[in-house]
């Protein structure tokens, strides 16, 4: 059942792994990497207690000396407060620190880019593995070395690209993982089937039921054909100077929606799956892809349990938003619009109306 997916960065390389009960390879793993003797799993208050723990014992359990560090959960806590509070507790078990410290990310995408921040900036950059929990991170957030943290002008405005050395991917934890925080990560699933490869989609239609259920054997494919995609991007255009900008596929109306009814009030995958379904009324309205093409998405994401319709969108208000969106350069709205299932490309001469027609359709 495990699979291992290379991300192909040079020097910086590393592997995916991903497979059921990994968590406690944890420690074997750090030890491959070499002189690694302390280690501090970062880890937040909802996930400390029970992975965090785990993680912490598989790495004592090799020899090395590992602590646990817990933050507060949740978006609100991706904060240079939170950062500045680890580094503090990390430089607090000096003066035993040195560049043989590992950080290591245990939890959800939070949790991956505020350690991966930490992890970049403690002696200007010590290695770091991330375990992610969510099937957010899984398929996303703990591939490809974006790290940070936001800021009161903005979320993830504050960061550093700086790649991981390995990343373990356990799906045992998703049996835990809220419904809710399940589909955000199911929305990236989709993104990637639409971007990259049609028979992504085929699997995830044809196997529906085994991923809300979080089957072991169904998530290792899932997770690892998605890893497979994003690290191509990602070793493609490893600082989003042309094709990573891909997998924005969905996020800019997506984006613009969480903005307008409110973080929290929407999950990330609600409003990426609506995002989706208006750039693909819009690429159906320029004869981009068939109906019939849309229409499969369209089934995919219901059948997943995600929204397709949300009424009350004020369409002005959302061009606004793309407009202040920090994708728009020079004055244009910038959208990834899909050419085939499969096949995406980026547009730059997006109008007001289209968009309109495409969010009125949402309702
Ligand atoms: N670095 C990147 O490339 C990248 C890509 C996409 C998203 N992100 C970032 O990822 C973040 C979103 O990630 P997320 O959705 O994982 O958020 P998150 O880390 O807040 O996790 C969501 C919630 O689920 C809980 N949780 C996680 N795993 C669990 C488990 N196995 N069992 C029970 N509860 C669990 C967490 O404690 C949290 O309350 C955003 O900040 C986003 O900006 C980063
Ligand atoms: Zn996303």
């Amino acid at each position: 059942m495990e699979q291992t997916i290379k991300v192909e960065l040079g020097a910086r390389s590393y592997d995916v792994r991903v497979g059921a009960g990994l968590l406690d390879s944890l420690g074997a793993a750090a030890g491959e990497l070499g002189s690694v003797r302390q280690a501090a799993v970062i880890a937040d208050s909802n996930i400390a207690s029970s992975y965090g723990r785990r993680a912490v014992e598989s790495l004592a359990s090799s020899g090395i000396n590992a602590t646990m560090f817990e933050y507060p959960s949740g978006e609100a806590n991706k904060t240079l407060a939170s950062f500045s509070d680890l580094i503090d507790a990390i430089f607090a078990i000096a003066p035993a620190i040195d560049r043989d410290l590992l950080i290591v990310a245990c939890g959800g995408g939070v949790t991956g880019d505020v350690a991966g921040y930490v992890a970049a900036s403690t002696l200007r950059g010590v290695r770091w593995m991330q375990c992610p929990t969510s099937l957010l991170a899984d398929v996303d957030a703990s591939v490809g070395g974006k790290t940070g943290i936001n800021h009161a002008s903005g979320k993830n405005l504050i960061g550093a690209f700086y790649q991981p050395s390995g990343v373990l991917v356990d799906v045992e934890t998703l049996k835990t993982l809220p419904p809710e925080e399940l589909r955000s990560g199911l929305g990236e699933c989709v993104k990637h089937a639409v971007i990259r490869d049609a028979t992504l989609l085929d699997f995830i239609a044809d196997n529906t039921r085994a991923i809300l259920d979080c089957q072991c054997d169904v998530m290792c494919d899932l997770i690892a054909r998605n890893v497979a995609i994003k690290a191509a991007v990602v070793a493609g255009d490893e600082r989003e100077a042309g094709e990573r900008a891909h997998l924005n596929f969905g996020h800019t109306v997506g984006h613009a929606i969480e903005t307008i009814v409110g973080y929290g009030t929407i999950s990330h995958g609600a409003a990426v799956s609506l995002g989706m379904i208006a750039a693909n009324d819009m690429a159906v309205s320029r004869g981009l892809i068939a109906p019939a093409d849309a229409a499969c998405v369209r089934d995919a994401l219901e059948a997943l349990e995600l929204p397709t319709t949300y009424s009350g969108l004020d369409a002005e208000q959302v061009w606004d938003v793309m407009q202040r969106d920090k994708k728009a350069r020079g004055g244009r709205v910038r959208m990834v619009l899909p050419a085939a299932i499969g096949k995406v490309d980026i547009f730059d001469d997006i109008n007001a109306a289209e968009v309109a027609r495409a969010v009125a359709a949402l309702g």
